[in-house]
């Protein structure tokens, strides 16, 4: 093992377990610190069958700070990397309070633990949803942000200043915010993966339940983009090549670069893909057919996006390794192990 320890809010989830992993095989020796409000504990199992390595667990709720102190003080955490947050655009619409409320408060709390705890680097989940509709293509770190499309994406954003206007003032804390694109695909053992509750809103996960006949039929939201074949394009990022970011963030971070004490990165392939070809690659790759139904546009979406992933790749050496054709095969492999292994063992 590497020196001290990492804490990683929101790690039980889908993007913090993977990164849990990636952490453990590296070297480092990640805790935990989780509500569950959006994933369960036999994460920790997942993360422990996978890497051999079952991290601390503390069930918090990062909303109540006093929680905080039940943190041991005698750990010493080289840094913090901050998942934790609700993340679904439409309930955001309907309950924007709550979504405030979570994502603001709860990054309040970690920044004054980073103070308290003297933890010298955060690195933070944000999301290509602060670009709005894109000015440009591809989406560099310098286009221009537009006004947030729902509450989710303005926490994002405002997130984001929070943490510039508190680093003025703090020096000796550094950080980087990653601007996620579209996070996909399950780790290639098939033994971790998303694990949406209820109705999935992201396609992925409703491409892989209709795969495997939980679902009727796939619906295709808007055949009519300016697009090659009429539907909305987005840059899938394979979930194990994010984790790989993390800590190439994370590395980044440690070493003593003397400038500015922040920094953002887009994580994105810089390749944008139709609706319709993920699907054409999950047929590849299962050679199954998806029955699907092209319908109306979804509220709110918008027509393409996808990223420069050049300063990523120039800074922090990061290269995503996985194409779509990976991303559609773990995914679908996860949700057969999921169905036929692990939901048994919940219900
Ligand atoms: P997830 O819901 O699977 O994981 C988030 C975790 O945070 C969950 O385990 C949840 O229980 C926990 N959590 C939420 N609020 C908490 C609180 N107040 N206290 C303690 N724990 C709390 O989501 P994910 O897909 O892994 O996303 C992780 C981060 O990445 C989020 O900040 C999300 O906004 C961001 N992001 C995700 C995507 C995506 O498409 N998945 C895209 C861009 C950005
Ligand atoms: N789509 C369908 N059918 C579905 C689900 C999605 O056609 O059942 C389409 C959408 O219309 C969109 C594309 O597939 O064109 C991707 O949709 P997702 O819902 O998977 O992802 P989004 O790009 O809408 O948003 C996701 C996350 C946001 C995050 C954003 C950027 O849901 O939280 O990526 O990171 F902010």
């Amino acid at each position: 093992m590497k020196t001290g320890y990492i804490l990683v809010s929101g790690g039980s989830g889908y993007i913090g377990s993977h990164t849990c992993i990636e952490l453990i095989e590296n070297g480092y020796q990640p805790v935990i610190v989780d509500n569950l409000s959006n994933s369960d504990s036999q994460s920790l199992d997942r993360i422990e069958d996978i890497s051999g390595y079952r991290p601390t667990f503390y069930k918090i709720d990062l909303c109540d700070r006093k929680a905080l102190d039940r943190i041991p003080k005698d750990i010493i955490f080289d840094g913090l990397i901050h998942f934790a947050a609700f993340k679904s655009v439409n309930e955001s619409v309907a309950n924007p309070l709550m979504y405030y409320h979570n994502n603001l408060e709860s990054l309040i709390n970690v920044l004054h633990f980073c103070t308290e705890r003297k933890i010298p680097h955060l690195v933070f989940s944000s999301s290509c949803t602060v670009y709005g509709d894109a000015t440009e293509l591809p989406v560099t770190e310098e286009t221009p942000l537009q006004k947030p499309s729902s509450p989710y994406g303005n926490t994002k954003q405002i997130s984001e200043s929070i943490i510039t206007d508190y680093l003025k003032v703090h020096p000796e804390l550094s950080s980087i915010s990653l601007r996620y694109f579209n996070p996909a695909g399950a780790h290639p053992s098939a033994k971790n993966g998303e694990l949406p509750q209820g109705i999935p809103n992201n396609l992925l996960p409703y491409l892989t339940q209709t795969a495997v006949g939980l679902r009727k039929e796939l619906q295709v939201f808007g055949g009519d983009y300016n697009t090659k074949d009429g539907t909305a394009i987005r840059d899938y990022i394979h979930v194990s090549d994010l984790a790989e970011a993390h800590v190439k963030a994370f590395e980044y971070l440690m070493i003593d670069r003397m400038g500015s004490n922040y920094e953002l990165f887009n994580l994105g392939s810089g390749h944008g893909y139709t609706v319709l070809e993920v699907i054409q690659s999950y047929e590849k790759v299962s050679g199954q057919k998806l029955p699907y139904k092209i319908v109306d546009r979804r509220p709110g979406d918008i027509e393409k996006i996808w990223a420069s992933a050049e300063k990523a790749e120039k800074i922090l050496g990061f290269k995503p390794k996985r194409g779509i054709d990976e991303i559609t095969r773990t995914a679908w492999e996860w949700e057969k192990h999921f169905r036929k292994n692990i939901e048994k063992s919940i219900s």
